[in-house]
């Protein structure tokens, strides 16, 4: 995940070069401290319009160079615009990594629970001679980066929009952004919530992110899923995080890595095993796209149950629930790496289907047993341990 201050020191990693339609190249690039000057002539440029729709605390250069020095100092991250030929900036795209109580508050009205590590705000504006001609689209893409980059799952509006501002709102729409819910500034003006959700939805041949058997469902790891994590955790399954042995920061890292892989569709695809009607975290299970040793269209999964989850048959289906992910997302064979003094695991591999074919060792020089299945219709039904729906 990157943060600001790797951003403010590499700038050029966020650096792209667009090329608007019947006009000059453009270069979207995060603000640095050279551009006080140029971003006051921004500001000051502003129409009163403008200003009414993006408001910032000042027009001027006491205002720029406030904005500078904040360059990774606090929550903000700060995009421009620069015209090429010109060098002249021609936009502002501003991103907060933290919420407000009143952002909240709206939004818990709304029913959504916002959250501070995964959630962020983002505000737009062009100089007045750019707006309507497609270039915040064009943008677009790289601000989703820039959020999933930060570890964003989530964008909302910062302020929300004026529901007189029915250029941006329609930019939002066509960019993703669902409506929220409206609310009443300070004068009396009325404002609309949007956000966009970056977690992709359910992919093609009906693979969703979420699948159930009616008594286990999978659905993606979060960040959230950090404590039952880490009260469930035991020696035994210590070893299978990055993070090292059942840190929080650890725990917290890896699980971020996984949403991260979710938002970007990496090949790391890793599921929290949820069990009963409060969706009760049991364990873990992860498919690995790719990895040494693994043939084209092999996947690798990995699982593992808290103590008090064992024995109930759980990791077989959560196992045959992984594999009609995996087939859904065209894998043709799954592998189980399993430990030789791990016959627990070595049994839940012979009940979900799979057949032990050899003892390979690992890029360390552990050897594992691996155990292979075929994923297609046929063996997936003669070996289900529920009624998949
Ligand atoms: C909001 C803003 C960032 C959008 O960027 P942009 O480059 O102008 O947006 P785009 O041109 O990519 O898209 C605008 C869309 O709105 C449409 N549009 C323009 N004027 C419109 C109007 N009066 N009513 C409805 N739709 C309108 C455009 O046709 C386009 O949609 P389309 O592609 O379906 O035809 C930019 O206009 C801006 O900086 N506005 C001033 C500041 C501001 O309002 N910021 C947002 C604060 S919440």
């Amino acid at each position: 995940m990157l943060t600001l201050t790797e951003i403010a020191e590499n700038p050029h990693r966020l650096t792209t070069r667009l090329k608007p339609h019947g006009g000059s190249d453009v270069v979207l690039r995060p603000l640095t401290h050279a551009d006080t000057g140029r971003l006051a002539e921004f500001l000051d440029a502003l129409s009163s319009e403008s200003r009414r729709f993006s408001t910032f605390g000042g027009y001027d250069l006491a205002t720029a160079q406030e904005l500078c020095d904040a360059i990774a100092r606090y929550d903000k991250l700060r995009l421009v615009l620069e015209d090429v030929p010109s060098g002249r900036i021609v936009g502002l795209l501003e991103f907060s990594l933290a919420l407000t109580p009143a952002d909240i508050a709206r939004y818990q009205d709304a029913g959504i629970r916002l959250t501070g590590t995964t959630d962020c705000r983002f505000g737009p504006t062009l100089a007045d001679d750019y707006q309507g001609r497609g270039v915040g689209t064009l943008a677009f893409p790289l601000v989703t980066e820039v959020a999933r980059l930060l570890g964003r799952t989530r964008i909302i509006l910062w302020g929300g929009v004026r529901a007189d501002n029915p250029r941006a709102i329609r930019y939002y729409e066509k960019n993703g952004f669902r409506p929220v819910g409206f609310f009443t500034e300070a004068d009396g003006s009325r404002s609309l919530d949007m956000m966009l959700d970056l977690r992709p939805a359910p992919g093609p041949a009906g693979a969703s992110t979420n699948v159930s058997d009616g008594v286990v469902t999978l659905s993606p790891l979060h960040v959230d899923d950090t404590d039952a994590h880490l009260a469930g955790e035991d020696e035994l399954l210590v070893r299978r995080l990055n993070g090292g042995p059942g840190t929080r920061a650890g725990t917290e890292a890896y699980f971020r890595q996984c949403m991260e892989q979710w938002a970007t569709g990496g090949p790391l695809r890793a599921f929290g095993v949820r069990v009963g009607d409060q969706a009760a975290l049991a364990g873990t299970i992860d498919l690995r796209f790719e990895m040494p040793g693994l043939a084209p269209g092999q996947v690798n999964i990995a699982y593992g149950l808290y103590p008090a989850w064992r024995g109930q048959g759980l990791a077989t289906r959560a196992v045959h629930l992984v594999c009609q992910y995996a087939t859904a997302q065209g894998a043709t064979q799954a592998v189980i790496q399993v430990d030789p003094e791990n016959p627990a695991s070595a049994a839940v591999a012979h009940r979900s289907g799979f057949t032990r074919t050899a003892r390979i060792p690992d890029a360390d020089g552990t050897r594992f047993d691996w155990y292979i299945r075929d994923l297609n219709e046929s063996s997936g039904e003669r070996h289900s341990a529920g009624d998949p729906s």
